[in-house]
């Protein structure tokens, strides 16, 4: 009986304990609530942030309210944010990469690598690892054959001299070989990077049926100009078809020796191919024959500014959003570029394609000079 009397009493009096406390809160929660709102401007720009906090004690304490549970402040400490952002950076971004990817089977692109036996294991092997495995199909050419790597030998001494001889066999070889494979033909250098989706996205707009080739113009030594060679250039298949069947003509094309950049330019110019237009929309480059910070902060050397074709610009706003190449690139750096092209995002910052007057994005080809 006492017992049972006692806990009569125990529960009469937890009662009203209870109810003082839910009344309690109640009150205290709804002052605090209208405090909030009435104190805070809504353009204050913490305003959203302590209504939301408002919002939350309310939360609490209704919470407390319907089931008459008294919480310790540990407690209420403890209870999630419904609010608070979660951050799952455990995992990968995943990029939707289907326009790539179309491009890639409607433009499809043989890069070829000019390298050497010294500088195979130091630069090549990254060219490989890097960018070099986007490109349809990849050929490093040297004047040693090595099956393990592989790279194609040809028949030409190496050194500085006989580059010309390197490019004029290598592109006979890939006439020879894959005319049929691929759309586009690239020759960049082993210290070159590329970003290859940006390299189809410019070429699709072109047509490989026209005797043309792309890359960093220089204005100088040939009429209509010729390319830069650390900075790549690319060759139509019909470019390609005129120096496979007419690149071993002698009185038109060097064999060797000279500049090899200088001396493809003079041979495709004597072939009737045409240096085309590679700037973007609003006049950007998008083929560079430094690296990225040359063209970012200037610091040209002084026969740039003679040899280039469009002015000598530096600056992120004379660079194209979608640049295709940049030359000087030491093996670390082709990863950092990986990292900061491929893999480093912006949360909440997704990429679309946007051009002036939201109009596709036109690109040109300029005749040539004469
Ligand atoms: C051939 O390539 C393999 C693989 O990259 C490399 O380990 C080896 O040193 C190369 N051989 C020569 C003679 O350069
Ligand atoms: C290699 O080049 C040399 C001189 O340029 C030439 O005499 C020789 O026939 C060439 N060999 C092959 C296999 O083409
Ligand atoms: C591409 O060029 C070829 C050769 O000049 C021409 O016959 C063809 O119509 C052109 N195609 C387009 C889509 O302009
Ligand atoms: C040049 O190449 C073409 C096509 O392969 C060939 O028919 C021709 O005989 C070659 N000319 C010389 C001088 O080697
Ligand atoms: C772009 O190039 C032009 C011409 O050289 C120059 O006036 C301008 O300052 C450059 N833009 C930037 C952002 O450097």
């Amino acid at each position: 009986m006492r017992c049972y009397k006692g806990s009569i009493a125990h529960i009469q009096f937890l009662l009203g304990i209870a109810i003082g406390i839910v009344i309690t809160f109640f009150f205290s929660s709804m002052m605090s609530l209208q405090g909030s709102v009435v104190r805070l401007p809504p353009e204050h720009p913490h305003a959203l942030g302590e209504r939301r906090l408002a919002e939350n004690s309310f939360d609490v304490h209704s919470h407390l309210h319907e089931h008459g549970q008294e919480h310790s402040h540990e407690d209420l400490d403890n209870l999630e944010d419904p609010h608070k952002v979660e951050f799952e950076d455990t995992h990968f971004h995943h990029d939707d990469e289907s326009a790539a990817k179309r491009l890639s089977e409607s433009t499809r692109v043989l890069c070829w690598i000019m390298t050497s036996p010294k500088t195979l294991e130091k630069k090549a092997r990254h060219v490989k690892n890097t960018w070099g495995k986007r490109c349809n199909i990849l050929l490093f050419f040297s004047s040693e054959t090595n099956t393990t790597f592989p790279t194609i030998g040809l028949n030409v001494s190496e050194g500085r001299n006989h580059l010309t001889g390197k490019t004029i066999q290598a592109f006979k070889y890939i006439y020879d070989k894959y005319y049929n494979q691929a759309d586009w033909f690239m020759k960049a250098d082993d210290d070159t990077y590329v970003i290859v989706e940006n390299l189809r996205y410019f070429l699709s707009g072109q047509n490989t049926s026209q005797p043309v080739y792309f890359g960093h113009r220089f204005k100088v030594i040939v009429k209509q100009g010729y390319y830069s060679g650390g900075a790549g250039y690319v060759l139509s298949k019909e470019a390609l078809r005129r120096f496979g069947l007419y690149g071993n003509d002698t009185k038109r094309c060097r064999q060797d020796g000279g500049a090899e950049d200088a001396e493809i330019g003079k041979c495709l110019y004597n072939l009737g191919v045409s240096t085309g237009n590679s700037l973007d929309a609003l006049g950007r480059t998008r083929f560079h024959c430094f690296n990225p910070e040359t063209h970012l902060f200037g610091g040209f050397p002084p026969w740039y500014y003679k040899y280039d074709n469009d002015g000598a610009k530096k600056g992120t706003e004379n660079i194209s959003d979608y640049a295709i190449s940049f030359h000087y690139i030491p093996a670390e750096k082709m990863y950092s570029l990986e990292f900061y092209i491929y893999h480093l995002r912006p949360y909440g910052i997704i990429s679309q394609l946007q051009n002036l007057n939201n109009k596709p994005e036109v690109i040109s080809v300029t005749p040539a000079a004469g």
